[in-house]
């Protein structure tokens, strides 16, 4: 057997060139098509910053609205699409939900050549939320839901949605904030995953539920509703410290802390952290808030590893009333601007992407007959 030569997980390994985002770079950190994570989440909202990714430049005044109207009037879902979602088991995982709803969609909608690729991607970005809504209502009490709405934004549809009322403008920023924050991330697994398959010259709806695919896993996506769970096991900061304490004593990972790139802080770690604070209001957000901090220090300080993006997102959702099982599906809701911007990207200059690996298998042998096996 010869030892295997190449990077593990590809880490460091540049993989193709994008105009998308920076990720980690030394002087720029992450940002949008040149715009800082900080600005953006300062200033922008979720559609201008679906609009960045996806067409490359901020929205003008009149393209914004236009972009909002179409997002607007793309919400509902057709008949038999609300039928398959009827017909999902209720335990079914909302990541199989959405994986399936982006699927059938695509059957029923196809993406019949790539000038079509645009409207696609809005109607992903408009309907998911809805997909994933109404099958969330529908499995736990049998309502059809009207997965229309009048809100103007995709954070406060996706509220209404969910609760049956209008969020707050705070409520609806808070949320807001997260989707930009989880729109894009360069070269991450789903992200990879969706190029990999568009590289192909397959169609949209696949590449998008290649990434709603991989994104599941707790490695990636997941991680915010397992740091969920995990603060919810602890009822002060002191049982935090003791209960993250053994973990670290038997090496186990402690899921919404570290980064396969980021070496020493993940820049959206901060802005959702003030925001899980500023929602932190009634005394049992508070402790939640405290344990979480208390999580934090102890990590930072025994294994000097830091908070990602996932870890205080799940204060923040959890503030919103949004149960724990949706966490990752609204991770889905954002990233669908980022996947698509890679997608148009890799069909712009395309090559398929098909690496090589090093072999490590047994050399080269006779076969045996059936009767000389062992
Ligand atoms: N908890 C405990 N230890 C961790 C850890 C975590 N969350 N993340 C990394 N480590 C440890 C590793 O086990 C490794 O220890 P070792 O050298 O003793 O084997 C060391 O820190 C270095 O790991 P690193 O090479 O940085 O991790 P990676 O690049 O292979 O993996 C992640 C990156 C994100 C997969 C990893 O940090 C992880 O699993 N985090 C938890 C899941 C998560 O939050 N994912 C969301 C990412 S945005």
């Amino acid at each position: 057997m010869t030892e295997a030569k190449s990077a593990a997980g590809l880490r460091g390994v540049a993989a193709g060139s994008t105009k998308i985002a920076t990720v980690g770079k030394e002087g720029t950190g992450l940002t949008y098509r040149g715009y800082s994570i900080a600005e953006l989440a300062d200033k922008s909202t979720f559609e201008e910053v679906a609009f960045l990714l996806v067409e490359g430049e901020l929205p003008s005044r009149r393209e914004l609205d236009a972009f909002r109207a179409e997002l607007r009037a793309a919400r509902g879902l057709p008949p038999p699409l609300r039928e398959i979602l009827e017909r999902l088991p209720a335990e079914t995982h909302p990541m199989d939900v959405l994986r399936t709803g982006c699927s059938a969609l695509g059957c029923f909608e196809p993406e019949r050549s790539f000038a079509e690729q645009g409207r696609v991607a809005r109607r992903l970005l408009a309907a998911l939320p809805g997909v994933l809504l109404y099958w969330h209502h529908y499995a736990a009490t049998g309502q059809r839901i009207e997965t229309q709405s009048d809100e103007p934004s995709i954070a406060a549809h996706f509220l209404k949605l969910l609760h049956g009322r209008a969020p707050t403008r705070e409520q609806e920023r808070a949320f807001d904030v997260s989707l930009i924050l989880y729109a894009e991330h360069e070269f991450n697994a789903s992200t990879f995953a969706a190029r990999v398959c568009a590289a192909t010259l397959s169609d949209f709806y696949s590449a998008i539920t290649a990434g709603i695919g991989t994104l599941r896993g707790p490695l990636h996506g997941g991680a915010n509703e397992a740091a969920m769970e995990l603060i919810d096991r602890f009822a002060t900061p002191e049982a935090a410290v003791e209960g993250v304490g053994e973990m670290l004593a038997r090496k186990a990972k402690v899921m919404g802390f570290g980064h396969a790139v980021y070496r020493s802080g993940d820049p959206r770690s901060p802005i959702i952290k003030r925001i899980a604070k500023e929602l932190a209001v009634t005394p049992e957000e508070q402790t939640r808030f405290a344990v979480a901090e208390a999580i934090e220090a102890l990590i930072e300080r025994e294994k000097h590893l830091f908070p990602n993006l996932d870890f205080y997102s799940a204060l923040v959702y959890r503030s919103l009333g949004i149960p724990t099982p949706l966490f990752t599906p609204v991770f889905v809701c954002a990233r669908t601007s980022g996947w698509s911007a890679h997608v148009i990207e890799q069909r712009a200059d395309n090559r398929l992407i098909r690496p090589t690996a090093d072999y490590i298998g047994p050399a080269p042998r006779a076969y045996p007959r059936a009767s000389e096996r062992r």
